[in-house]
């Protein structure tokens, strides 16, 4: 088990890599002013409120609020574990990850172990193949080469009960871990087994090419349900996993299309005809999650589907799973295949051109979307039309605000005459300024101008006589203050990420994403400005409560010679707060 990340190592790759170049990467970035921009890579919108700031190391859009560090970008947009968006970010700057103490695993989860196991466990299926007379007869028979065997890291479980067990389940460690995998399933005295026995094998690679979970098929289709799948586990999530994402990205540097066919084998004989474009999900229906993670592929996405019913239910799925993902620039298509054949059949008959030749001829989401809500109703009719006009509407108002939406828009107008007016995603919609945010509280905005420039905070001393002021926040100020000023040159997101697993911590980023206004030495003065006023509330906050004593008649003699001081001081009350 590895240690935990000691946070100074955090600090340390945060202070090396530049938020902008790790964003730049991911998403074009474009100058304004001291500042980049881009539209959001987290909701759908058309003018960009998406800000990165070098000053700040720090991204905030303004639309949604997905805001943070180069570290929080890499979670959101990878979707990666704390952990191993620390190890990505290490790996761009050339950094190894530290590790402290050895076993502790309250910390945080770590899944090193589990990824290793089931890599080993894909090794010795792999291993398997070759000493089964049947499962090599079966892929001779499903045509499959053997490079693609091993592309693929096909593999073979061999019947009996424990083959996995013996081979990898040697302590009661590595046991909890084939368990946590999926690998081993019970019965009802609490024996455990092999889930997958005489089945050949094909591992599911997470977006890095680690195995995370396993497909496996019978030979014969008496032999139980034809396709076994692992099953949930921490590491895999069939709704946002997709077989074969891993090979085509190793196929195809840059991609224009990409093809979602519904089986293992379809993809598998397509990238063996030459069309390494194939994914499949993995027995489910495609989620808003799985187009997401297609489009960030590839710009144009082809779904594809047998003809028969299912398949026809299944695309409409896909359809309304992608509306919302739909911004300009992306394009999905639906292609659905003649009856009884699946995209493995065809291409073996056709080859790579012939299906191709599909492909290219695949039908526009527009053409089908307005096909298949009109199949059943006479547009000749008015009644025909409003239905019409009725079921389109709030499957347009899906779209991301955007030409495409316009377009759509303007044909349902053209085909029912009536016009659709839309509520725009909510998500979606952007505001019209960006907004300076004015920090009403004296504390918030200390605490706001400090996190834009830490530095302001060499000038301030202890004893802090804002500390006597009875507001929330200042405590944590003070502390913020303290960090500060011990490790000059600290960038405001390092200054932030130190209070990552303590509750202050999102109230913090978003007061990080306050708009600050002003030059630097401006902000500095406005800073210590504010805790001079925190000084002053702090003596009328004092003066108010002893007068208050005062008229109840409580004051002991030290009480009432301080109220005079500080009636004497007269300190005029400020309209702030
Ligand atoms: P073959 O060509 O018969 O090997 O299969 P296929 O790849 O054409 O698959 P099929 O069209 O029968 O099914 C498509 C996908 O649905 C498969 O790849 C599996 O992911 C899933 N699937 C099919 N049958 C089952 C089943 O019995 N159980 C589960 N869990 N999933 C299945
Ligand atoms: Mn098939």
């Amino acid at each position: 088990m590895r240690g935990r990340i000691p946070d100074s190592f955090i600090d340390e790759l945060l202070a090396r890599v530049d938020i902008v170049d790790v964003i730049e990467r991911r998403v074009p970035l474009k100058k304004a002013g001291r500042e980049w921009t881009a539209c959001c890579p987290f909701h759908n919108e058309r003018t960009p409120s998406f800000y990165v700031s070098p000053a700040k190391q720090f991204f905030h859009c303004f639309g949604c609020g997905a805001h943070g560090s180069a570290l929080k970008f890499l979670m959101d947009y990878e979707r990666l574990e704390f952990p191993d968006a620390v190890e990505e970010l290490a790996q761009s700057v050339g950094l190894t990850v530290p590790r402290e103490g050895g076993d502790d695993r309250a910390q945080r989860e770590d899944k090193t172990d589990l990824y290793a196991l089931l890599d080993a466990a894909a090794r010795w299926y792999e291993n398997e193949l070759p000493k089964s007379a049947d499962a090599q007869a079966y892929c001779k028979k499903r045509g499959l080469d053997a490079a693609t065997i091993q592309r693929f890291r096909i593999g073979w479980a061999p019947a009996g009960f424990d083959g996995v067990i013996k081979a990898l389940g040697g302590s009661d460690k590595r046991m909890h871990l084939l368990n946590e995998a999926g690998m081993v399933a019970s019965n009802e005295r609490g024996n455990r087994y092999d889930r997958f026995r005489e089945r050949l094998m094909f591992p599911i690679l997470d977006r890095r090419g680690r195995v995370i979970a396993f497909g496996g098929r019978v030979l014969q289709s008496d032999q139980g349900p034809k396709y076994l799948n692992s099953p949930e586990t921490p590491l895999f999530h069939k709704g946002r996993e997709l077989f074969a994402l891993w090979q085509v990205k190793q196929a195809n540097p840059s991609l224009a299309r990409i093809v979602v066919v519904e089986g293992y084998m379809d993809v598998i004989a397509m990238h063996q005809a030459g069309l390494p474009i194939a994914v499949a999900t993995l027995g489910t229906a495609t989620t808003p999650e799985h187009t997401e993670v297609l489009f960030r592929a590839a710009p144009d996405v082809v779904f594809c589907f047998d003809g028969d019913r299912a398949g026809r239910a299944a695309a409409w799925k896909a359809l309304e799973a992608a509306l919302p993902r739909l911004r300009d620039g992306r394009q999905a298509y639906f292609l659905f295949l003649p009856d009884g054949e699946d995209p493995d059949t065809l291409i073996r008959k056709e080859g790579k051109d012939g299906f191709e030749k599909r492909l290219k001829a695949a039908t526009p989401l527009s053409e089908y979307f307005f096909s298949e809500l009109s199949h059943d109703v006479d547009t000749a009719s008015l009644d025909g039309r409003a239905r019409l006009a009725e079921r389109a509407r709030p499957l347009i108002a899906r779209l991301p605000d955007g030409a495409f939406r316009d377009l759509m828009a303007q044909e349902l107008e053209k085909r029912t005459g009536a016009r659709a007016v839309l509520e725009a995603d909510p998500a979606a919609r952007r505001p019209v300024q960006r907004p300076i945010v004015v920090q009403r509280s004296l504390v918030r905005s200390a605490i706001a101008l400090l996190l834009a420039q830490p530095g302001v905070a060499d000038q301030v001393e202890r004893p802090y006589g804002f500390l006597r002021l009875d507001k929330p926040g200042v405590e944590l100020l003070a502390e913020l203050i303290d960090l500060a000023r011990s490790r000059p040159g600290i960038n405001p997101a390092m200054l932030v990420e130190h209070f990552a697993e303590r509750p202050e911590y999102a109230a913090l980023q978003k007061l990080m994403a306050a708009m600050v206004v002003g030059e630097p030495e401006t902000q500095r003065e406005e800073f210590l400005d504010a805790l001079s006023r925190m000084e002053q509330q702090a003596v009328i906050q004092r003066r108010d409560y002893l007068t208050a004593k005062s008229r109840e008649g409580t004051l002991d003699a030290a009480e009432k010679a301080e109220l005079r001081e500080l009636l004497a001081a007269r300190v005029t009350p400020l309209k702030a707060e």
